[in-house]
This record gives C-alpha cells, structure tokens and sequence, in this order.
C-alpha cells in the first residue's frame, strides 16, 4: 500500500487482553487527561474522547482542480501536452532542478531513473526503511540492493552505515527523504564523490522539501517523486523525475516514451510510462496551493511536536540538520518499554477515542517476503527492525483545527495513562 494510505484494517490484536487495557480510567501521572478523557478507554467499552474521529488525512479534490481536469476533458487533448509541460517547469523551478520530466507514477519514475544510472549486476545501496518501491525497482533493473540501516533519531538512512557496507560492486546510492524530510545529503553526497556513487533521491514523500536553504531538485543524480492520491501533491496516480543533466534528461525522456524521437522512429527501446494531460492539470492546480498547505502541515506538526513530547513515552519526530521537512507523515515512536501493550494495542485503542493512526511500516524490507533471499544473505538491520515494532502515524494535514489537536491530546493521554 502507498506510503500514507489510510489504515484500511484496523488491528485485529484484542487490547482488552492487555493486563495494562484493564485500568479503569486512562488519566496518567503526566498531567492527567484531556478533555473528555476521563473513564474506561473506549476500547473496552468507555466513552471515546471524541465521537467524530479526526480526519487521517484531507485529499478532497477542490473547486479549482476539477475546473482544470473539465477545461482538459472538453478540450479532447487528453494526452501528455502543454500541462504536462507547465506542471515539469514548475516543478523544475520550486524544487531547484534544471529537468522535469512527468511520468505515469512514482514506481515508474524509480525505474527511469535506475535504469540509465545503474547497470545489471550492480550492488545499489539501499534503504532498509522505505517503500517497497525504492528497492523492487532496483531489483527490477536486475540489480542487487545492498540494505542500509536507519538512524535511530530521524529515522532516515545511516550514511555511515551505507559506508560500512560498500561492496567492489557498488554503483550507487538510493537515498528516501521518508516522511517529507530530507535525509542527511551532505553526507550522502560526500560518500558518493568519494566513491564515486551515482545518487538517485526518492522524493515520493517530499515535495517542496528543501536542504540547507535549496530545493532538493538540485542534489543528486535524479530525485524521483509520487503524485500518488494521498501523497502532498496528490493527483490520483503521476510521478516525476528531476535532474540537472541534459542527456540525462534526453535518456529519461527516450525511455519513458518508446525510444521515440519522431513519430513512429525509435531509437531504442523504451516504456510507455507517460503521464496525461488530465493529470497534469489537476497537479498544476493544486501546486497553486502547495505551499500554503506546507506551511499548514509545518504549523499542524509543531502543535503535534509540543503535545507528544508532553507525554512520557511517546517520542515525536525528528529532522536531519539543515532539512526543512514537509511533514508528509508525522511519525511517533513508542518506548515501548514504558508500556504494556503493544504498538497496534495502543493504536486500536487510539481508533477507538477517536484518533485514526497508520503504520509506516509494519515491516523493515528485509522482512518483506519478496526480499527474503536478501535478508538471508544479508540479516536484518537491527533499527529498521526495531521501528517496524513501534512507529505509528498520526493524522496530518493542511485541515487540522483546534479541536482535533484537543481530540489527538485527549486521546493520547488517555492511552498513554491506561498502557503504561
Ligand atoms: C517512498 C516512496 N517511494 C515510491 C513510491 C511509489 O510511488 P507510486 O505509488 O506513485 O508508484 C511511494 C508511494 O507510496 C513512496 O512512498
């Protein structure tokens, strides 16, 4: 599933066998509850903080993206053309990249991307905590993912660790800014020059993200993105690729369209992974609005950021120096040494007062089946193991009100209190 789908099952773990589930009232000694939180949690039969859950997340389609995807319906041009086109030069622009080139998703953008900077038989290091797309790509190339592991505080890839396991093979360097913060690139970059790596950045979850005052367009070989439905800038389906190389961008460009340099001559062989003008016009019009949404996203994540580090723990997000993260997920972790309950426990409880959660993710990639040859060979990174057992998402989004916030903290505490 995508990044930031809602959770589309909640978890099927039975909290009230949960010794700590059986405490009558959910009020903790830090600070006691929120409002309406008092009582039995509503898990096992108590009154939920909240009877209106808080919206996980806010893609509604607006006024101004369906008069865009009408004028390009009515138009008849339906194929990639000039939105396509407008949506690639803004893009370009706001994240600092000199190309832009739309594609049909973000998986398909990976594989444009993997394909002219990588060749078979390459060891790719890789994220071990990402989307399964970062890495199923690489193998696609019929490359070989080296798995990295995660930094314990921000939870993006450990660039020291990516050193220590650089094999003669090693080409290159898949790097996720997970979440909507941007991983440590002055390191990623310094390895790379000094290894002489390709880097390509997975951007699928950081739109508008800058790094030490610049887009993020400017690092790297290529940085891919999604427009996945829930993603920041969500079309439905879309993706891109940035780069600041000029055949480069020609090879990406041959790639995604059939080798095609006129029509019906093609000069190598390639993919249809277009993307239309319908899509482009719904990503132009909600561009218009992206970074106003941002700022709503950084402002919802500082209220999140004061209410989780209130409460004894929970342990909320951090960023990597010199990265201004867009928030795509707000992910917290648990000490879950500091309560009796498990992770889904305590997010089924959540659900119940009225707080939807997801997780991201459930499992590190080397616990993936797919990957399991890879885990095999290689073990398991020991921190992205260990997030996989405790980080959940809360709600986050450009329409958080006050009242949520009070609903999130009420529920929260509550939990918190009863679990530990
Ligand atoms: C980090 C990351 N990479 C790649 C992708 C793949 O993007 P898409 O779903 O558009 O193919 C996603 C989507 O969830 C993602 O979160």
């Amino acid at each position: 599933m995508p990044a930031s789908a809602p959770p589309t099952t909640p978890s099927t773990s039975d909290v009230s066998a949960s010794p700590a589930s059986n405490k009558a009232c959910g009020c903790g000694s830090q600070g006691g509850c929120g409002g309406g939180s008092a009582g039995a949690l509503a898990v096992n039969g108590g009154e939920p903080v909240s009877k209106a859950p808080v919206p996980f997340m806010s893609t509604a389609m607006q006024a101004p993206e369906i008069e865009a995807a009408t004028t390009v319906l009515k138009s008849g041009m339906l194929r990639a053309a000039k939105k396509c086109e407008e949506l690639e030069q803004r893009m370009a622009q706001i994240s600092g990249a000199k190309h832009a080139m739309t594609c049909a998703n973000g998986t398909c953008a990976l594989q444009l991307a993997y394909e002219p900077l990588t060749e078979r038989g390459d060891d790719v290091l890789v994220p071990a905590w990402s989307y399964i797309a970062t890495v199923s790509m690489v193998v696609a190339r019929g490359a070989r993912p080296v798995f990295v592991d995660s930094l314990e505080d921000t939870m993006q890839i450990n660039v020291a660790d990516a050193e220590r396991r650089l094999t003669p093979k090693t080409t290159a360097i898949a790097a996720t800014h997970l979440y909507g913060c941007p991983v440590d690139i002055e390191a990623v970059q310094d390895l790379a020059k000094r290894k002489g790596l390709r880097v390509i950045y997975d951007a699928a979850q950081a739109h508008l993200a800058t790094y030490k005052g610049k887009g993020i367009g400017a690092f790297g070989d290529a940085v891919t993105y999604s427009f996945y439905a829930t993603k920041n800038l969500g079309t439905g389906e879309g993706g891109m690729i940035t780069c600041n190389d000029d055949a480069l961008a020609r090879q990406i460009r041959l790639l995604r369209s059939h080798g095609e340099t006129d029509k019906y001559l093609h000069e190598q062989v390639g993919y249809n992974y277009r993307m239309n003008d319908i899509t482009a016009a719904i990503g132009c019009a909600r561009l218009d609005r992206l970074e106003a949404e941002t700022d709503k996203r950084r402002e919802a994540a500082a209220r999140l950021d004061s209410i989780v580090s209130g409460i004894d723990g929970l342990i909320a997000p951090t960023t990597t120096a010199g990265a201004t993260a867009v928030y795509h997920l707000y992910v917290v972790k648990m000490d879950l040494k500091k309560f009796g309950c498990t992770r889904d426990e305590f997010c089924k409880a959540l659900g119940a007062e009225g707080v939807p959660t997801a997780t991201h993710y459930p499992r590190s990639l080397t616990q993936q089946p797919a990957f399991a040859a890879y885990a095999a060979e290689q073990g398991h990174p020991a921190v992205a193991a260990n997030l996989a057992q405790c980080v959940f998402a809360l709600p986050m989004h450009q329409a958080l009100t006050e009242e949520h916030f009070r609903t999130i903290e009420g529920a929260l505490r509550k939990v918190a209190g009863a679990m530990r």
